[in-house]
């Protein structure tokens, strides 16, 4: 069998105090820089600061557009693309959590190419978008390095997952000292969001060599460090550990793309606002419940990757150790399990099954999911 790979982006630069090298990135693409960035955050905590201080120090220019909201809207990235063509803008600097990163690589996109956002959702964006830099500011979505976009059509209420070569960030950069300053539940959400990355990366239908090794080596990272990192978010080796390791399952799903957990999850977000990593690891625990006979060797695998003894175990008993790591794993962390602890209404189960199973990330899990299973699904979590 011929496989393929993207392999992206074209560079990637890790470690503490690498923000510093933003502008001379910058200034190798374009002279005129747009910072995509959210409401808040990036500004308390410093990091906007330190990248156009970066800027600065390369003599470029630059506008800041920080209006992207949690889970970036069409309209969000519509109007972001007309300032950027009003101002001549030539490179982009995405800087913050998987919105901010998402908003920028559709605005990057719809500069080069026809329409609006809405209008690809079945189809990939086919012209090269502006260079886009890609700074991140929480360890979990791995867009910095993926081909992979969520932005929401509120009208609609749906999540629409766009994917495409040009949607692939030039640079990144990861700099562990940006996410000092998340706070516990955010870190365990997107940490979590990052092994589920990797854990449905690894068991996707679209798996292949080069994604396990990406998919395993993340998981592994994950399972030592989160905990560490939610506890004590000043752990620097814990930060920077869940930064190279949610960059890796970026790389892995960005390949052999997510699964069923991430099916189920967008109408979760769509519907209820439950934020996107907090969603996933609501469900990732049942969610490997139900998959797990189907890829048993798989699971075994993951147990043993995260550090579980499978010495003289059958396959069931040691497949089954998978789900238990991650359940003790998500134990450590803190967050709530059921879905009605973060605002899902039971009456809309059954809407949010029909969602899930048209997304494309349910036709790659590995054991085939009928509406039924899904309804069941929620409801035993509910
Ligand atoms: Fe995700």
């Amino acid at each position: 069998m011929v496989s393929s790979v993207f392999q992206s982006p074209g560079k990637i630069i890790y470690g503490q105090g690498s923000t510093a090298q933003v502008g001379e990135e910058t200034k190798k693409y374009g002279n005129k820089a747009m910072i995509v960035t959210g409401r808040n955050s990036s500004k308390k905590t410093g990091a906007l600061d330190k990248v156009i201080s970066s800027l600065k120090s390369e003599n470029l220019q630059y506008i800041v557009f920080d209006k992207v909201e949690s889970d970036p809207s069409v309209d969000t990235v519509d109007l972001g693309t007309t300032i950027a063509k009003e101002e001549g803008v030539n490179v982009i600097v995405a800087l913050g959590g998987g919105s901010p990163l998402d908003a920028a690589k559709g605005i990057s996109a719809m500069i080069t190419n026809p329409g609006s956002i809405v209008d690809y959702e079945k189809k990939e964006p086919k012209i090269p978008g502006v260079p886009v830099i890609a700074v991140p500011t929480t360890a979990g979505t791995g867009s910095e390095v993926s081909r992979f976009i969520v932005i929401t059509d509120t009208k609609r209420k749906v999540k629409m997952l766009i994917g495409g070569e040009a949607l692939i960030p030039k640079v990144a950069i990861l700099d562990g000292d940006l996410t000092v300053m998340v706070p516990p539940d955010v870190t365990a959400a997107t940490g979590m969001d990052a092994l589920t990355h990797s854990i449905e990366a690894y068991i996707s239908k679209k798996a292949q060599q080069a994604t396990d090794v990406q998919a395993l080596s993340a998981i592994k990272l994950i399972s030592k460090n989160l905990a560490k990192a939610v506890q004590n978010g000043e752990n620097m080796e814990a930060r920077n550990n869940m930064l190279f390791a949610q960059m890796q399952a970026g790389l892995s799903f960005s390949n052999a793309s997510v699964a069923l957990v991430h099916a189920m999850s967008r109408p979760l977000g769509a519907y209820f606002g439950v934020p996107h990593g907090l969603a996933n690891a609501i469900l990732l625990p049942r969610v490997m419940e139900y998959n797990r006979a189907a890829c048993p060797e798989k699971f075994k695998d993951i147990a043993e990757t995260m550090g579980e003894n499978t010495k003289g175990l059958s396959l069931r008993e040691a497949s089954n150790l998978a789900v238990k790591a991650v359940k003790e794993l998500y134990a450590e962390t803190g967050l709530p399990t059921k879905l009605r602890d973060v605002g899902v209404k039971e009456e809309s189960i059954e809407a949010l099954a029909k969602d899930a199973i048209q997304s494309g990330s349910a036709l790659v899990n590995p054991r085939k999911a009928s509406l039924e299973d899904l309804v069941e699904i929620y409801k035993s979590i509910y």
